[in-house]
Parts: C-alpha cells; sequence; structure tokens
C-alpha cells in the first residue's frame, strides 16, 4: 500500500514539485494534499496542475493564535489522512503540540548544513561565517527548531565572490535531488542517511 503524502509550503513549491514529481510508478508514496498557510502561494498553483488536491488556510485572521491556526491545518490534515508530512518551504514556527501530533512522520528541508545556521538567512549565515562548504539538509522534524534527527544533506562549494542569492540558486537544484532521495527512503522505513554534494 502506498504511503500517503501531504506536503505543506509557503511559497512558490519547487521542492513540492520536485517531491510530487518523484511519487510515480514502483515509488512508495503518493501526494494526497497540498496546504498552505498563505492563499497566493505559487505552489498551490503548481500543485493543482499535476492534479493534486491543494488547499489554503491563511494564518493571519488567527493574529497570535498559533494553537486555532493549527487546529485549522489539523483538521484539513486529518480528512486527507497523511501517513507522511513534509514540510518544504514551510514557513511557520509550528507548536510543539502540533509537531507531537505528528512527530515521527513529518519531516523537512532547511537550506544549511544542520546543526549550522539554523533559522532565516542560512545562505548570508553561511557567507558571514567565512564557510568553504554549504548545503541543505532534511530532517525529521521535533520540538528542537531546525533540530531533529537528520535523514540527509547535500553540499555545494562557496566560491569568491558568492552572495546568498548564488547559494540559494546554486543549493536548490541540489535539495531537489536531496528531499525526494529521503521521502523514497523514509517511506519504507529506511532512516539511513543520504548524502550528495554537487
Ligand atoms: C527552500 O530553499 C527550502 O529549503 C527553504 O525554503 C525554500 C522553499 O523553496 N526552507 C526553509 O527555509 C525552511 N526553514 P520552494 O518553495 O521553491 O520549495
Amino acid at each position: 500500500m502506498n504511503k500517503r503524502v501531504a506536503i505543506l509550503l509557503s511559497g512558490g513549491g519547487s521542492n513540492m514539485v520536485a517531491l510530487a514529481q518523484d511519487m510515480h510508478g514502483a515509488h512508495p508514496a503518493r501526494p494526497v494534499l497540498v496546504l498552505s498557510n498563505t492563499p497566493t502561494a505559487g505552489g498551490l498553483e503548481k500543485a493543482a496542475g499535476m492534479g493534486i488536491p491543494a488547499a489554503s488556510i491563511d494564518h493571519r485572521p488567527f493574529g497570535g493564535d498559533r494553537a486555532a491556526f493549527e487546529a485549522a491545518l489539523t483538521k484539513k490534515l486529518e480528512a486527507a489522512a497523511p501517513d507522511i508530512i513534509c514540510l518544504a518551504g514551510f514557513m511557520r514556527i509550528l507548536t510543539p503540540h502540533f509537531i507531537a501530533r505528528w512527530q515521527g512522520r513529518m519531516l523537512n528541508i532547511h537550506p544549511s548544513i544542520l546543526p549550522l545556521f539554523r533559522g532565516l538567512h542560512t545562505h548570508r549565515q553561511a557567507l558571514e561565517a567565512g564557510m568553504a562548504v554549504h548545503g541543505c539538509t532534511v530532517h525529521e522534524v521535533t520540538g528542537e527548531l531546525d533540530g531533529g534527527p537528520i535523514l540527509g544533506q547535500a553540499v555545494i562549494q562557496i566560491k569568491p565572490g558568492d552572495t546568498p542569492d548564488d547559494l540559494a540558486a546554486r543549493l536548490l537544484p541540489l535539495e531537489h535531488r536531496l528531499y525526494p532521495a529521503v521521502l523514497r527512503k523514509f517511506a519504507v522505513g529506511d532512516h539511513s542517511k543520504v548524502s550528495l554534494c554537487a
């Protein structure tokens, strides 16, 4: 039986597309829902174009009430009965309560070599730290921000003169290889680490 995958995003959804395009044929999973906190997220249109049910729950009307926002998310998610949730550029911090509901079944992609450079502006953080390499990480989501067991990492070289945008542009294609490679294994219970180099 194929695993059911829900993908949460806030933006353009290029990682969602990479995941969804991989989920065909003998792949052990299928996308069942793409859900966004931003009604205008480009990823929603892309999902609909790929025939994947897409929905949004705008976080703004909830103000600071994260619990109420997450209750609405949970309702949508539960209706889709996912086995696995992939955060793919989902830019809302989730509460421990929500994370506990899905723990062990929720993955995230983060644009740094964790545990280095958690949070935002990771490309700038890597440049400011004088790093020779940069990368991305797919990890299980736990209560620790950008923490949780690492399932895969991909690495690129940093070249003289690189800007944050240069790093983002060179890293994204690797994100698109790493996340599907991890999901394929995770969906069959294989938590061994994936490593990729540009
Ligand atoms: C990706 O670079 C992803 O690693 C990052 O957001 C981008 C989403 O792009 N995620 C985070 O920063 C999470 N903290 P996409 O919408 O094109 O997949």
